[in-house]
């Protein structure tokens, strides 16, 4: 009875379609699978508005952003609003230029920053601004050369030769760059090709009171109130082609800019976001789900929560300790307050019970079909899950309390991985004052007591049983007396790691001798106990296995697909560009809890709190309460501050233009409800909602509250 309820439930779950809400649709393909959808939905444009090759569309306006080196790994999205390169994207995206441009004179987190001018606005070197220039599907191309008697490792290598040669040719004789990635866990392959800014500058942010309002409090949270949005500007050559940052470097001139749109949108009405979503893992199967969700998450957990009751005490003690520290605390807090949302959601929504119903049915469909290349592939998966445990587990602990704790045992790590071009640098001075840099700004925003406290934790849960003997580095499980207090203490005082300007003389000193002095640092030894024990023991194992998996996963993938040929499935995310769309929609989050999808000025005024920090109201976002100054940036009264639709979103979506059935922009996403954030394994319409901050309260702190009249007349606003 039960078996033939679940293969019934088996069936609805498959026979949906992925449209509708959930997916994360390719441009270029839009036009294929979700036009019509989309147009049934409310949308008003045609695919070609979104995408086109020929002439400017509205991709043109997106914006992936990058770090110099990792320029397609993009870290958030943002969106061009001016033909003067002008862009918007959230506070926290930007949270790293404000705070490494802050300091106890100029304190632009707590203040805000606003140019009054170009030449006001601060450069970001460092900071890269991608604009897709059109893709195209290389798969094809790529399987021509591989086979099946590949082992995983010569595939990739097949897989990355052909990708350089193809990029290659594809920007040959032009500044443009092009990046091909796998797509269906690597059924198929499709090239980016995008032109790449190297000059980004910061024009504006309200302080973190409003931008970042409701701390890490209200992060994954709805209701919100967080004004997440900061101002930034393209540069470019004079030619208006890409160039390294410059003085000479003038505003950007793009083929394609959002208009802005202030007349909001209500429940129901037509939404789509057009960003870089990262990384999303909705075709996992149970095994995985079960792991993440009993190992993998809680621990993590458990070692971040040690390392934030630190940082978080020495913030409220000191001023300038929370500005160093802010910006890490929000990196630490984020995913952690993430992964217990997760855990929640996937349990509530049965997630790994849906994969088991799933992979009995697609068991049953193989043995049917005689598929023989699919059977017995979810056994493989449990044998393969099983044994990856223990190393999953040890890894997560080198890296969360070995490498990722004491921000010291980084730092000689980096160190280390420099030194070890050492050699090789022709011009050794060059090559020192390199290092010295790097030195200088870790110490800007490092404070030593602090990560000595952050050590003795990360010694104690290294030592408190979780783990096997065998997954302790000997250099941590052998301290004498287990008096971590005064191991800690010691080897702070010893090391030149501890102290900027031991270090500084270190590399200063720099020979081929006295790199070896190192060797008997007592935070190096640290650092090298933690990478041994990866290299040696656990990454070799755990490397084995996850190559096995990506075999599995992309065979699975291409079953999945064959056993449900009318299924329009939509590729997880790859910080590659794509479309989400649904609606504007409140839900129920909990029994007897309905929430309404717009939040107000009013709520802010609702929260105020001087005696906490993150409900701090500046006093003059007060008095234009007070004073009902709002300007023309009303609804029903009230200013909109943010809202919640049911587009389909993951991290790196952050700063993601919001647009309406015209395609105009009415918000910037930034984050998600707490009660949906596993919808990177499992979407579930009821309850997944991403979360905006209303344009149009972007607009009134721009205009009211930081008087910057002149970047609102920059715009083009439709009233
Ligand atoms: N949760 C959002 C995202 O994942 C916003 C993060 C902002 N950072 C923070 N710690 N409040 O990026
Ligand atoms: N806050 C995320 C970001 O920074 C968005 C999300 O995870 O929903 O991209």
């Amino acid at each position: 009875m039960r078996k033939i309820t679940l293969c019934f439930l088996a069936f609805i779950l498959i026979a949906l379609p992925g449209f509708a809400d959930e997916g994360m649709w390719i441009p270029m393909l839009l036009k294929k699978y979700n036009i019509e959808d989309m147009q049934k939905a409310g949308f008003k444009l045609t695919a070609e508005d979104i995408y086109d090759i020929n002439q400017a569309s509205l991709k043109d306006a997106v914006v992936g952003l990058g770090r110099e080196g990792s320029p397609f790994q993009h870290f958030c999205t943002a969106e061009i609003v001016s033909d003067q390169g002008l862009m918007i994207t959230n506070h926290h995206c930007a949270f790293g230029m404000i705070q490494a441009h802050s300091s106890l004179e100029h304190n632009y987190l707590r203040d805000g920053f606003w140019a009054k001018s170009l030449q006001e606005e601060l450069m970001n070197p460092g900071t890269t601004a991608s604009i897709l220039v059109r893709m195209e599907d290389v798969t094809d191309k790529i399987n021509a050369a591989l086979n099946d008697n590949m082992s995983e490792q010569e595939r990739a290598e097949k897989v990355k030769e052909i990708s350089r040669k193809l990029e290659a040719e594809a920007v040959k004789g032009t500044n443009l760059q092009a990046n091909i990635k796998p797509y269906f866990n690597g059924n198929q392959y499709f090239m980016s090709i995008f032109k790449i800014f190297r000059d980004v500058r910061l024009v504006g942010a309200p302080n973190s009171a409003i931008g970042k309002f409701g701390g890490d409090t209200d992060n994954w949270t709805w209701p919100r109130h967080t004004g997440d949005f900061s101002v930034l500007r393209i540069y470019a050559g004079p030619d208006n082609e890409p160039a390294a940052v410059s003085p000479n470097n003038v505003p950007y001139k793009p083929a394609k800019f959002f208009k802005v749109s202030a007349r909001g949108v209500k429940e129901g009405d037509f939404t789509m976001v057009f960003g870089y979503p990262g990384t999303t893992n909705e075709y996992l199967t149970s095994y995985a789900i079960d792991q993440i969700a009993n190992v993998e998450d809680p621990h993590k957990i458990k070692i971040r929560t040690a390392k934030l009751d630190v940082i978080n005490a020495a913030m409220e003690s000191d001023e300038l300790l929370r500005i160093k520290y802010a910006a890490k605390a929000a990196n630490v807090a984020n995913a952690w307050k993430k992964w217990q949302g997760e855990i929640k959601g996937l349990d509530r929504f049965n997630t790994a019970d849906n994969k088991r119903v799933l992979e009995q049915n697609f068991n049953q469909w193989a043995q049917a079909n005689g598929k023989s290349q699919y059977i017995g592939l979810t056994d493989r998966y449990k044998e393969l899950y099983a044994a990856r445990e223990e190393y999953i587990l040890a890894a997560a602990y080198a890296m969360e309390a070995g490498l990722n704790g004491a921000e010291v045992i980084g730092l000689a790590r980096n160190i280390k991985g420099a030194l070890e071009y050492f050699d090789k640098a022709e011009d050794k001075d060059k090559f020192k004052q390199t290092i010295k840099d790097y030195v200088t700004s870790f110490y800007k925003d490092y404070d030593p007591a602090t990560d000595e406290r952050i050590l003795v934790e990360m010694l104690k849960l290294y030592n408190n049983k979780d783990l096997g003997e065998q997954w302790i580095p000997g250099v941590i499980r052998d301290i004498k007396g287990n008096n971590y207090e005064r191991h800690a203490a010691d080897v702070f005082k010893k090391s030149i790691f501890t102290h900027e300007e031991r270090l500084l003389a270190f590399v200063d000193k720099l020979n081929a001798k006295t790199v070896k002095k190192l060797e008997k640092d007592p935070i190096y030894q640290m650092m090298e106990g933690i990478q041994n024990l990866r290299s040696e023991k656990i990454n070799p194992e755990l490397s084995r296995i996850e190559r096995e998996l990506v075999t599995l996963n992309r065979l699975w993938m291409a079953g999945l697909m064959e056993m449900q040929p009318d299924k329009v499935f939509y590729p997880d995310a790859n910080s590659t560009l794509r479309i989400a769309y649904g609606k504007v929609s409140g839900y129920k989050a909990l029994d007897a809890v309905y929430y309404t999808p717009y939040t107000t000025l009013k709520g802010i005024m609702e929260k105020d709190n001087p005696n906490i920090y993150d409900y701090d109201v500046p006093q003059k976002l007060r008095d234009l309460y007070k004073n009902r100054d709002f300007g023309p940036y009303t609804q029903d009264g009230e200013v909109p501050v943010c809202f919640i639709a049911t587009n389909h979103t993951t991290g790196g979506n952050s700063g993601s233009p919001v647009l309406d059935a015209e395609g105009n922009l009415i918000g910037l996403n930034f984050d998600r409800a707490w009660e949906g954030v596993m919808s990177d394994m499992q979407y579930s319409p009821e309850i997944c909602r991403n979360i905006a901050v209303d344009i149009r309260f972007v607009l009134f702190i721009i205009d009211k509250y930081a008087g910057a009249k002149h970047l609102i007349e920059e715009m083009e606003i439709i009233r």
